[in-house]
C-alpha cells in the first residue's frame, strides 16, 4: 500500500464525490441522493446513484459502486494508484511519491504537460512574425480573436525544428516528444512533424491537452494532420471541443464532423457543438456522449459520405440510450458553410426544424411494421403508445397519438387508451422497481458474485446492518462488545469490519473510498450494501445485530461440533468393516 492513510483520507475529503462524479454524468438531486444515467452501462432511465453524505456511488442497474477512487478508476480505466494520483492533481495536492511506482499515469502527465506547452508555444506563433500567413488564414477563415483564444488556435511555422527547440529549452526529452507524437524521426534525427499548418489542440474531458488537428492553408494533401494515436491519445475515446461543450446549458449536444463545424458553431454561439477526429463513430463515443446529454443533433456534411456516416452513426447512438435528431444542411456542403452563407437564425430555424426525437422515434417505429397486417399494426400501436406516453405534456401527447392514430388507421380515442394503458404500465413497472429497492426480499439480496458468499442469510443481513451502521456513525463502534472478524459469517464483511474497527481506533475515517483490498465486485457489493441501508445509525440496531451475529455463531460451532461427532462415528463404523 503505497498511500499513507492520512493522506488518502484528506485526498477523499478534497474530492466530493458528486463533484468527480459530476464531470462525467449529469446527475439531479432527489433526497439525500443524486441520480443520473449510468457511465457504465447503456440506460434511459436513471439508476445510478451518488450519496454524498455516505461518499459513494452505486448503480442499481448494473450494481457496479464504491467510492471516489473507484469511480475514477472504473471511468478513465486507471490502476489504484493512477486515480489516487489524478485526484490529488485535480485538487493540487503532492503525492507523497514511492519511486518504485513509476506508473503510466506519471508519464501521462510528463505528456499532458509537454502537449501543454506545445499548444502554447503554437498559439504565441500565431502573433509572431513566423505565424503571420497563419492568422491570415484563421482570419480569412472568419475565425474571431475570442475563438482563436477560447480554442487555442496556433500555428506550426514553415520550418523543421521551431518546436523540438523550444521544448527541447524546457527540459523535454527527445523521446518525450516523440512519445507524445509531436516530431517525426529520420536517420535517427527528430524534427518537427507540424509545420505550417493551422493548429486545432485537442483537448479531453478532464481539460488535458492530448494532441492537434493541423490544416494546411491551400489545396495540398493531406489537408488535415492529426497527432498519431500515443498514450494520451485515442481517437476512438475522444471528441474534439467536448471540453467545452460539456458546459453547454443548451441541453443537447451538436455532434458534427468537422473541426471548422465546431468551431464555427461555437462561434456562432451553438457551443454545444462536438467533432469525432476524423474517424467514424464508436461506441466509446456514444459512451461517452450519454455522460453530458440525454439528445444529440447529428449533423454531417451534406455529401454522400456523410450521409452514410449518419445513417451508421444512428443505431451506435441509440444503443447508448441516446435519442438522436438528424439535421441537414440545404445549400451549403456543411455547418461551417451554412453558418457563413446565412447566419446564426437560419441555422437556429434548420435546427428547430429538424425531426424532432419524437417524430424521428415515431416514424422509425413506424418502419419497423408492415401497417397493412393486422398483428403488426397491433405491436405498432404498442410500442407507439409506449412511446408517447412518456411525454410530459398533454397536447403532446394529443398531437403525436393522433399522428400515430392515423397511421395505423384507427380512431384518436383508441389511441388515447392505449396510452394510457401504457402510462399506467409504465408508472407500476416505476412503483415495482422502486419497491424491489426499498425493500427487497432477502434472496433477491443475494450476493451477484459467486466469490461472495452469503451461507448464513439471518447473520449475513445483520452483519450488513452492523457494517452500515458503523460508517454511518463511527462512534458506534464503541458499542460492538468483544465482536471480531472471526463471528462474521460472510468472509468480506469480517474483514470490513475489522478495517473499520482499526481505522477507528487510529482516529481515521471509516469511507469505503479508503478502504484497503478489496476488489471491484466486492467493493461494488459492499456499496450495494450501504445503499440499502439508509435508516438511521441506532445503538439499539448495533445492538440486535450484534445479539443475531453471536446466536448465529454459536449456533454454527454447535453444528460443527455435531458434524465432527458424526464423522468420527463414520470412521469408526468404517473401521469396524474393514478385514
Ligand atoms: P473535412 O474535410 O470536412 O474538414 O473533414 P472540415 O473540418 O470541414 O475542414 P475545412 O472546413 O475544409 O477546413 C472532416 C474531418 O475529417 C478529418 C478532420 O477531423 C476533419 O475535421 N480529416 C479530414 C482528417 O483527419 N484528415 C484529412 O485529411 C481530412
Ligand atoms: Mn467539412
Amino acid at each position: 500500500m503505497p498511500f499513507p492513510p492520512a493522506f488518502l483520507d484528506e485526498l477523499v475529503a478534497r474530492n466530493p464525490i458528486e463533484e468527480v462524479v459530476g464531470q462525467y454524468v449529469n446527475l439531479r438531486r432527489s433526497g439525500s441522493n443524486l441520480f443520473g444515467l449510468c457511465p457504465f452501462h447503456g440506460e434511459k432511465t436513471a439508476s445510478f446513484s451518488v450519496s454524498p453524505d455516505k461518499g459513494m456511488f452505486y448503480c442499481f442497474g448494473c450494481h457496479k459502486g464504491g467510492g471516489v477512487i473507484h469511480f475514477l478508476m472504473e471511468i478513465e480505466n486507471l490502476s489504484y494508484a493512477d486515480a489516487v494520483r489524478a485526484l490529488a492533481q485535480r485538487v493540487g495536492m503532492t503525492v507523497p511519491e514511492d519511486d518504485r511506482y513509476q506508473s503510466r499515469y506519471r508519464q501521462q502527465e510528463r505528456l499532458w504537460a509537454l502537449t501543454k506547452e506545445a499548444a502554447r508555444y503554437y498559439h504565441a506563433q500565431l502573433y509572431a512574425p513566423a505565424g503571420a500567413a497563419g492568422l491570415a488564414y484563421a482570419q480569412k477563415r472568419g475565425m474571431t480573436k475570442s475563438t482563436l483564444t477560447k480554442f487555442g488556435v496556433g500555428f506550426a511555422p514553415d520550418a523543421w525544428s521551431g518546436l523540438v527547440d523550444a521544448m527541447r529549452a524546457k527540459g523535454y526529452t527527445d523521446q518525450e516528444l516523440t512519445a507524445a507524437g509531436l516530431v517525426s524521426e529520420k536517420n535517427g534525427r527528430i524534427y518537427d512533424r507540424f509545420r505550417n499548418r493551422l493548429m486545432f489542440p485537442i483537448i479531453d474531458v478532464r481539460g488535458n491537452l492530448i494532441g492537434f488537428g493541423g490544416r494546411v492553408m491551400d489545396d495540398s494533401t493531406p489537408k488535415y494532420l492529426n497527432s498519431p494515436e500515443t498514450l494520451i491519445f485515442n481517437k476512438r475515446k475522444n471528441l474534439f471541443a467536448l471540453n467545452l461543450a460539456k458546459k453547454s446549458k443548451l441541453g443537447y449536444l451538436i455532434l458534427v464532423e468537422g473541426y471548422m463545424d465546431a468551431v464555427s458553431l461555437h462561434q456562432y454561439g451553438f457551443d454545444c457543438a462536438v467533432a469525432s477526429l476524423g474517424t467514424a463513430l464508436t461506441e466509446d463515443h456514444a459512451t461517452l456522449l450519454t455522460r453530458y446529454t440525454e439528445e444529440v443533433v447529428l449533423l454531417y456534411d451534406a455529401d454522400e459520405a456523410g450521409q452514410d456516416a449518419t445513417r451508421r452513426a444512428i443505431p451506435i447512438l441509440e444503443r447508448a440510450g441516446l435519442r438522436v435528431k438528424v439535421l441537414k444542411v440545404k445549400d451549403a456542403k456543411d455547418p461551417d458553410e451554412f453558418l457563413k452563407k446565412f447566419g446564426a437564425d437560419r441555422f437556429q430555424v434548420l435546427l428547430e426544424g429538424a425531426s424532432n426525437r419524437v417524430e424521428y422515434q415515431l416514424s422509425a417505429i413506424g418502419k419497423k411494421y408492415d401497417l397493412k397486417e393486422d398483428d403488426q399494426r397491433v405491436r405498432f400501436v404498442q410500442e407507439a403508445a409506449d412511446l408517447i406516453s412518456t411525454l410530459g405534456s398533454a397536447v403532446q401527447r394529443e398531437i403525436y397519438g393522433g399522428r400515430a392514430a392515423e397511421a395505423a388507421g384507427i380512431t384518436a380515442d383508441a389511441m388515447k387508451l392505449e396510452v394510457d394503458k401504457a402510462y399506467r404500465r409504465r408508472r407500476a413497472r416505476e412503483k415495482k422497481r422502486q419497491e424491489r429497492i426499498d425493500l427487497a426480499p432477502a434472496q433477491a439480496l443475494r450476493p451477484k458474485d459467486r466469490n461472495i458468499r452469503y451461507d448464513n442469510m439471518k447473520s449475513a443481513m445483520a452483519e450488513e446492518t452492523l457494517i452500515a451502521c458503523l460508517m454511518k456513525d463511527p462512534a458506534l463502534a464503541e458499542k460492538t462488545g468483544g465482536l471480531t472478524e472471526a463471528d462474521f459469517s460472510v468472509p468480506l464483511l469480517g474483514r470490513v469490519f475489522r478495517q473499520l474497527m482499526d481505522r477507528h481506533k487510529e482516529g481515521l475515517e471509516l469511507s469505503i473510498a479508503v478502504l484497503e483490498g478489496l476488489s471491484p465486485e466486492e467493493t461494488s457489493h459492499l456499496a450495494g450494501v450501504l445503499q440499502r441501508h439508509q435508516g438511521p445509525a441506532q445503538e439499539q440496531a448495533v445492538a440486535d445485530c450484534l445479539a443475531v451475529i453471536q446466536d448465529q455463531r454459536r449456533a454454527a460451532g454447535a453444528a460443527t461440533e455435531e458434524d465432527l461427532l458424526a464423522l468420527r462415528d463414520r470412521m469408526k463404523q468404517r473401521k469396524g468393516v474393514k478385514p
